[in-house]
């Protein structure tokens, strides 16, 4: 299969550190070979995707002259298909990994969740499965399993954690409203002697270190921001202009950043622009603003900006899918065009965003593989119930 055909569709994912690009059908098999269950979830969501695509191709179908797009949808239905088999192919191996993790240990084990806030489509998306796959794959009893909103609020989060440990939980997994409150939050849970598994925002190396110095049974469990960045910048190389759309021999972008304080944002800024600039590209940075992860906020900058500088804007790269998703509706408004007089990438893969590339209205997206990761930190806080030895990050 052609992974470029239906847009440009790259995957990280949080296997170690390192993660695995997927450009060709061979690193497709490698990657869902590796992923569990969960992948099949997915199914139902991209086989909508795969429907509509063959129902427009039966539209099609009747104007001989549209003959080439035609094509192009079937190619599109067939990525899909593959996509669909390979994830089932995995189901036999997340089977076992969930009895590997010996269900009847847990059943009685607590675990506390807290998000930094359940307004957000990617960490709900992760929420969800981190609950499906503690309760339906590992065993743990639903009431045992209490997710909590952060709300966006550091001081309610850090309460809520409290209670938490007033209660005795037997492991968190958090996903701090501030990555800078590792320390704090670490100590508390070290004083309970309850363990503690971060996702998604990473607490800085000193922190992390010091759990390894201090043998504090903590854990960071999350991909590597910079290879999603890496990819934005190298599905823009990959399109026919390389996105210098106007041949002045720069690509002029506007950068919709997440939460600058978190290191997601951070790397995905630097190594989107990274990935021109070492693809030869000279680059012009027309604005950089944040946008907080949030899609009316990526909406208001993207239109603001196409105001300010109108056709100069080649590229809008977006640290996440929402603020993309909020970036479309400006571009749209403004009557301009995806992939003809402007180029969007954003990350994530929401499925919003995986139809949108589908019918064109998207450049191209990352997989921010929620599957793995919310498996991976439940996976991690049955190794700490299980007393076992825990890698600082995983
Ligand atoms: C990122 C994700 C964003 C947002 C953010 C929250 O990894 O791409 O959509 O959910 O985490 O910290």
């Amino acid at each position: 299969i052609n992974w470029k055909k239906p847009g440009l569709f790259a995957a990280g994912v949080a296997f170690g550190t390192a993660g695995i690009k997927i450009l060709t059908s061979d690193d497709a098999k490698k990657l869902y070979t590796n992923c569990t269950a969960a992948v099949l979830r997915a199914k139902s969501c991209v086989m909508k995707t795969a429907t509509s695509v063959q129902e427009n191709a039966g539209d099609i179908l009747a104007e001989a002259k549209q003959i080439n797009e035609d094509r192009a949808a079937e190619a599109e239905a067939e990525v899909v298909d593959d996509y669909c088999e390979v994830a089932e192919e995995t189901e036999e191996a997340a089977e076992t990994a969930a009895n590997a993790a010996g269900t009847a240990d847990v059943a009685d084990k607590k675990v506390g969740i807290s998000i930094y806030k359940f307004d957000d489509n990617f960490m709900t998306l992760y929420r969800q499965e981190l609950q499906r796959y503690l309760t339906e794959d590992l065993g743990f009893k639903a009431e045992n399993v209490v997710i909590q909103d952060g709300k966006g609020d550091q001081a309610e989060q850090t309460n809520q954690i409290n209670n938490f440990i007033t209660q005795k939980y037997d492991v968190l997994i958090l996903n701090l409203v501030q990555a800078s409150s590792a320390p704090e939050i670490t100590d508390m849970c070290k004083e309970a002697g309850i363990p503690v598994v971060y996702i998604n925002r990473e607490p800085d190396e000193a922190e992390e270190q010091r759990w390894v110095d201090e043998k504090i049974n903590a854990t960071y469990v999350g991909c590597d921001a910079r290879q999603s960045g890496t990819y934005q910048g190298e599905e823009i190389l990959e399109t026919e202009t390389k996105g210098d759309i106007n041949g002045d021999g720069k690509v002029s972008y506007i950068m919709i950043q997440g939460d600058p304080e978190n290191v997601d944002a951070q790397y995905r800024t630097e190594f989107s622009v990274k990935a021109l600039t070492d693809g030869g590209m000279e680059v012009e940075e027309l604005l950089m603003q944040r946008g907080d992860w949030d899609q009316a906020k990526g909406q208001q900058i993207t239109q603001d900006a196409l105001t300010q500088f109108g056709e100069q804007v080649e590229v809008v790269f977006c640290n996440n899918d929402a603020m993309a998703l909020g970036a479309l509706q400006a571009i749209q408004a403004a009557g301009r065009t995806i992939n003809k007089d402007i180029y969007l990438v954003g990350v994530d893969a929401l499925t919003d965003a995986v139809q949108n590339i589908v019918d064109g209205n998207f450049t191209g997206t990352v997989f921010n593989d929620h599957f793995s990761q919310a498996q991976e930190a439940a996976a991690q806080a049955v190794n700490f119930l299980k007393g076992e030895e825990v890698e600082p990050v995983n």
